[in-house]
């Protein structure tokens, strides 16, 4: 990553939440200021804040208890995707009783579930260490002990038997790889050791892969938990905030930046009768395995003394958290892991729910969705803080529709299954509906881990944030432990990003609407430094957990649901729909500025002529955008005209361009060597898989060296822009 300043390996990893990266976040916040940011600048906030009737209805429905009571029941029975159709039938019942239409959807998806695993570490001398592949139980914590806890495993892995000698990689980027291999470690035929840190372990299995490795083992390393550790004196759940040493992050491996949904019908539907392709391009050949930092232990001691030092490797994130351990990289002579993985690949039906509220123009429609599947029989956080929040929200609504309420757009409340595998429930669905959605689609708001920590922040398009930003400062941040300076959601919300809003990448379910040209925001609250360690993808992201350390009170998740409900309100009710194009136009000229700096510092572009630095013609591109602003700003214009003389026919007018307008920026091709990607503005990182690329066709091309394409896709991307522009002009679409 050429990108991260070494500022920000200082600071070092933040905690991770349901595959959001704090990271990108960090690089953003420090390294792209050339643009002036709007919102960079602490707005003023009326406190305390003033709201309509109708706000008032919507934000004093919650309440605590009732959240509570959701988040128990969705965190006591196995919900891993497919595993419980009786959950989505509850959550259909739940909103119909708040008084409007909900329905099941189902979508046969390809999945893997172990049918026998096992990770054993054998020393020379014959002795063997067995690692446990699931938790503890804990006293403390019901759902710890539950029958049919789910193993330990990554899905999408690979089955095998492997033994043999292994490395350890750091992070696992492909340049903690190029270090070893310059430093003359074999890796062909040997198993990887890599701590989950930084980018996602997908990437890192791949990695592994292409460098010929046979089998890798990714475990949790107290690095990533900040201040909060064993060491520092914190206790371990459940008594205290720090990790407990048998946490394990379970996960899938696919390779998340190629594809989402169903690895069998990459680009169409899942149905009974749809053709399936064959997953092998889209998932891992070999066999890898999560390994909690207990059991990671004795693997990383038996490597002291043997291969490169940390010190000669010099990489970021690759010295942990264990003060009593080198972290050389080894191969130990003779010390062999045995991986033994059998995975069941099987077809398998998944439940969405789907929930709708006409509004009187049913050619507009608002989605907001959260994924119902968890990884374990809890999922407190993730994903249910958000389906907990929904349940209420649709109370909320219920509320204003008892009172003969009806939105002036349609909204449709989605409930995803198999999220965790792969966005499966999401993605099949966008599928299924696709020109539906191109024709009819507003905005789609993504609520996934609602609630892991107090931090609140948000991704999204440009369109979309100043209007998201201002729902904000309308509701109360809870007094509590957190700190008694942040008022509102806003504040706290400004602390954590300094008013700074990353572009969408994959790792939840906006992904197949953001690619397909639909404006999104993806919305929830995590932990920092200094907050409860969060056990993502583990046994202990327990209601226990939650309501003991991560949200004592439920009080984050209120706060929460009230900001989401106030942003679906207002796009799916107001006369003009609430995107700012102006800054939209700003957003996507930073994300220029972004990449000129990509360019400007790459190392894989052959290096212009003249200057010995790599350059690239962008004028196609930043003529497009000068265009796209103006056409921006007169629409504005427009609309704000419209708005002051409630003038309804350009009222529709306008909100049609406000609606359509993205839809220009899914190129029809797609992305080079990942078709399914389409939206020109921004993807996964090829070699991150969370965190996005800004002009990824373009970036693609540039972290590839191949000038002609890239060049194409400064052609492509600037055509793109011009299609949105045109889309927003006035009199000629
Ligand atoms: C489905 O989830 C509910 C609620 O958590 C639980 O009561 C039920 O036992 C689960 N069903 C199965 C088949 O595990
Ligand atoms: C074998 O080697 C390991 C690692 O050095 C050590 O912990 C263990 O005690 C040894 N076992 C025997 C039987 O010597
Ligand atoms: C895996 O391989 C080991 C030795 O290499 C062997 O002892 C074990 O039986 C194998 N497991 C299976 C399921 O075949
Ligand atoms: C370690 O890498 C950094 C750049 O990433 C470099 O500035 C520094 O000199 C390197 N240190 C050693 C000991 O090689
Ligand atoms: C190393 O530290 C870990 C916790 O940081 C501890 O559990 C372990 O027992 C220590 N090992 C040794 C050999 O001191
Ligand atoms: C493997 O998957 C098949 C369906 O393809 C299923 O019938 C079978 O029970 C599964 N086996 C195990 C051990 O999970
Ligand atoms: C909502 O609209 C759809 C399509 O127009 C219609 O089929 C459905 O019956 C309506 N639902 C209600 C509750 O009015
Ligand atoms: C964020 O909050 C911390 C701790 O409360 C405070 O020290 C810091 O100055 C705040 N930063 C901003 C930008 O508000
Ligand atoms: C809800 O909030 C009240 C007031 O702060 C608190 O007493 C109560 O314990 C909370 N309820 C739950 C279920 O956390
Ligand atoms: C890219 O950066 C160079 C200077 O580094 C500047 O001259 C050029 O105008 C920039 N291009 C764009 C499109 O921002
Ligand atoms: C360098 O010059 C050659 C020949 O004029 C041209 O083909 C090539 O694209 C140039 N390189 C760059 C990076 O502009
Ligand atoms: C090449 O780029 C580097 C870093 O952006 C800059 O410091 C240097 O001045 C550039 N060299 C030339 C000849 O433009
Ligand atoms: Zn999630």
């Amino acid at each position: 990553m050429p990108r991260i300043l070494p500022s920000l390996i200082l600071l070092g990893t933040l905690t991770l939440a349901c595959q959001r990266d704090w990271d990108a976040l960090e690089t953003r916040i420090h390294t792209h200021h050339t643009t002036p940011n709007r919102h960079a600048k602490r707005a003023p906030v009326a406190y305390p804040p003033t709201l309509s009737d109708v706000e008032s209805i919507l934000v004093n429905s919650f309440d605590n208890k009732s959240i509570s009571d959701w988040s128990y029941y969705y965190t006591h029975g196995d919900h891993l995707g497919s595993h419980n159709k009786s959950m989505a039938e509850w959550t259909a019942q739940k909103w119909r009783d708040a008084g409007f239409d909900a329905y099941l959807e189902e979508f046969p998806i390809w999945y893997t579930y172990p049918q026998h695993s096992s990770l054993s570490l054998i020393w020379p001398n014959g002795s063997r260490h067995d690692a446990n592949l699931v938790e503890d139980v804990l006293k403390e914590d019901d759902t710890s002990s539950y029958p049919n806890l789910i193993p330990a495993y990554h899905a999408m892995s690979a089955s095998g038997n492997v033994t043999a000698e292994y490395v350890y990689v750091g992070r696992g980027t492909r340049a903690d790889f190029e270090v070893l291999k310059d430093a003359g470690i074999e890796l062909k035929g040997k198993i990887a050791l890599a701590n989950y840190g930084g980018i996602y372990r997908g990437t890192k299995v791949k990695n592994a892969q292409d460098n010929g490795m046979v089998g890798c083992v990714l475990y949790t390393d107290p690095l990533d938990d900040g201040e909060i550790t064993e060491a520092n004196g914190y206790e371990a759940y459940p008594n205290g905030p720090a990790r407990n040493p048998s946490s394990i992050q379970r996960g899938s491996v696919r390779f998340s930046s190629l594809y989402s949904g169903d690895p069998t019908t990459v680009g169409w539907a899942s149905s009974k009768d749809s053709p399936r392709g064959d997953v092998a391009p889209y998932n891992p050949s070999i066999p890898s395995i999560p390994l909690s930092m207990k059991d990671a232990l004795p693997l990383l001691r038996t490597l002291s003394g043997h291969g490169v030092t940390a010190k000669e490797a010099n990489r970021s994130g690759w010295v942990g958290g264990f003060k009593n351990i080198t972290y050389d990289s080894g191969p130990a002579p003779g010390a062999v892991i045995n991986i033994d993985h059998l995975m069941n690949g099987t077809i398998a039906p998944v439940w969405d729910v789907i929930g709708v509220i006409n509004g009187t123009n049913e050619d507009e429609v608002v989605v907001v969705g959260n994924h119902r599947d968890a990884w374990v029989i809890g999922g407190a956080a993730d994903p249910n803080s958000g389906s907990a929040i929904m349940v209420e929200m649709a109370n909320a609504f219920g509320k204003l529709l008892e009172k003969g309420w009806k939105p002036k757009r349609t909204i449709i409340f989605g409930s995803w299954d198999a999220e965790e595998f792969g966005l499966q429930g999401s993605t099949e669905w966008v599928e299924t509906h696709l020109p539906w959605l191109q024709s009819h689609a507003v905005a789609y708001l993504n609520i996934d881990v609602g609630v892991s920590g107090p931090r609140t922040s948000f991704s999204g398009s440009g369109e979309i944030q100043s209007f998201v930003i201002d729902q904000l400062k309308k509701v109360l941040f809870p007094e509590g432990h957190w700190g008694s300076e942040f008022k509102t959601l806003y504040d706290m919300w400004f602390n954590v990003t300094k008013g700074t809003v990353s572009p969408l990448g994959s790792g939840s379910d906006y992904a197949s609407f953001y690619q397909n040209g639909i404006a999104c925001i993806d919305f929830g609250s995590d932990g920092g430094k200094r907050d409860p360690i969060y056990h993502y993808h583990s046994n202990y992201d327990s209601y226990n957990w939650m309501s003991k350390f991560g949200d004592p009170g439920f009080k984050l998740h209120t706060a929460m649901g009230q900001a989401l409900s106030l942003i679906l309100y207002h796009i799916a009710d107001d006369a003009l729909i609430p995107w700012d194009l102006p800054h939209a136009a700003e957003v996507l000229s930073s994300y220029l500025e972004e990449l000129n700096e990509t360019i400007s510092s790459s190392s894989t572009l052959p290096p212009s002529n003249s200057s010995g630095n790599a350059t690239l013609d962008l004028t196609p591109l930043s003529s497009a955008l000068e265009s796209f602003s103006a056409k921006a700003s007169h629409l504005a214009s427009v609309a704000n005209t419209a708005l002051t003389f409630n003038d309804s026919i350009a009222l529709a007018v306008v909100n049609s361009k406000f609606r359509d307008f993205a839809r220009g920026l899914a190129s029809v091709g797609g992305l080079p060597g990942r078709e399914t990607f389409k939206n020109v503005v921004s993807a996964p990182g090829i070699d991150n898989g969370y965190g996005a690329d800004v002009w990824p066709g373009i970036t693609d091309s540039v972290n590839q060296g191949d000038v002609a394409q890239a060049k194409e896709w400064i052609e492509k991307s600037a055509k793109a822009v011009q299609r949105a522009g045109e889309i927003l002009g006035y009199g000629e679409r």
